[in-house]
């Protein structure tokens, strides 16, 4: 049976890999294209709700030449709604198109589709786990931006227990030679299994306090707090207000540093840090969709 090509983790690229799909994200970004995906169909069922990741990945593939089918609130427009399981849906559907972008509440959800599915199954978010894409496309921002793959140092800041972004993030950058600075609240802090991959590959992390480190990092991390994965609001309010991004900690930032975020912000990032010119985290999102365009071009080109 031939290999299907899922993306479901940040975990199984290769080196070697993001190097071919950087060279894409290249091609796609100079408009040099034709539509190599003319005739293909990719379905976005959205279980949790999306404004970039969804509609970059429907852009990325319209410009392909492809087409796409959606369902933006499948919890409650798809069949999910009378109580159809995950499992028989992407059955079904699969035998519709030829890929599945999804975005699931639940962490084991992309293991459930993708043993489900006929077709590569794309990982939009799984719960708390993992948004594979997301961290090619921060990566690509990073490597670009910085000219080097080696020797960078990141700061993650706000929710490291919840925060998909970062977890797949970690998963990619530590196969190189990063130095991680982890910065969040003691209840939002990283999981012992992404500090035991790291120590496994022999990469350097340090929890500290951002103003410890604020003018040694190449790269500050934004990340929302998670106010969608709280038992109670009060928990949420109680640390909502950790990590407030000023102008005068931007001030101390190295001149070639940049600031990331994947969006949404909520206060963490206030609009007044946008005019700084080391704030990076709109073309960061731009960058998304030639990264999804390099992503859908390598799994469905013919
Ligand atoms: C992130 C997500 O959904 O995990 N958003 C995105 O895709 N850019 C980040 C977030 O919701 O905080």
């Amino acid at each position: 049976m031939k290999k299907i090509n899922h993306i479901i983790s940040a975990n199984q690229f290769t080196k070697k890999d993001l190097r071919e799909i950087f060279k894409i994200t290249d091609r796609m970004k100079t408009g040099r294209y034709r539509k190599p995906l003319k005739n293909k169909i990719l379905a976005t069922l959205f279980y949790e709700p999306s404004t970039r990741t969804r509609l970059s990945f429907e852009s990325a593939m319209l410009k392909l030449g492809g087409q796409v089918l959606t369902t933006e609130n499948a919890k409650e427009s798809s069949s999910a709604f009378k109580g159809e399981s995950l499992k028989d849906s992407i059955k079904i559907i699969s035998s519709y198109v030829d890929a599945i972008v999804i975005r699931h509440p639940d962490n084991k959800s992309m293991d459930v589709a993708a043993k489900a599915s006929k077709v590569p199954i794309i990982n939009a978010g799984n719960g708390t786990d993992e948004h594979p894409t997301q961290a090619i496309l921060d990566f690509y921002t990073i490597s670009k931006r910085l000219n080097k793959f080696n020797n960078i140092h990141i700061a993650l800041v706000g929710d490291l227990k919840n925060g998909r972004t970062v977890h797949s993030l970690i998963n990619l950058m530590g196969k190189y030679n990063t130095h991680f600075y982890f910065i969040s609240p003691a209840k939002l802090k990283l999981s012992v299994n992404y500090k035991n991959f790291l120590d496994s590959e022999n990469i350097n992390y340090l929890e500290e306090k951002l103003e410890n480190i604020i003018n040694k990092i190449d790269v500050l991390y934004m990340t929302r707090i998670q106010k969608e994965r709280f038992e109670s609001l009060s928990e949420y309010k109680k640390i909502n207000r950790s990590y407030l991004l000023s102008p005068k900690i931007v001030k101390r930032m190295k001149k070639d540093s940049i600031i990331l975020h994947p969006l949404p912000r909520i206060q963490e990032l206030p609009e007044e840090i946008d005019d700084d010119y080391r704030s990076y985290y709109f073309k960061q999102a731009e960058n998304g969709l030639y990264a999804r365009m390099a992503l859908l071009y390598r799994i469905l080109r013919s």
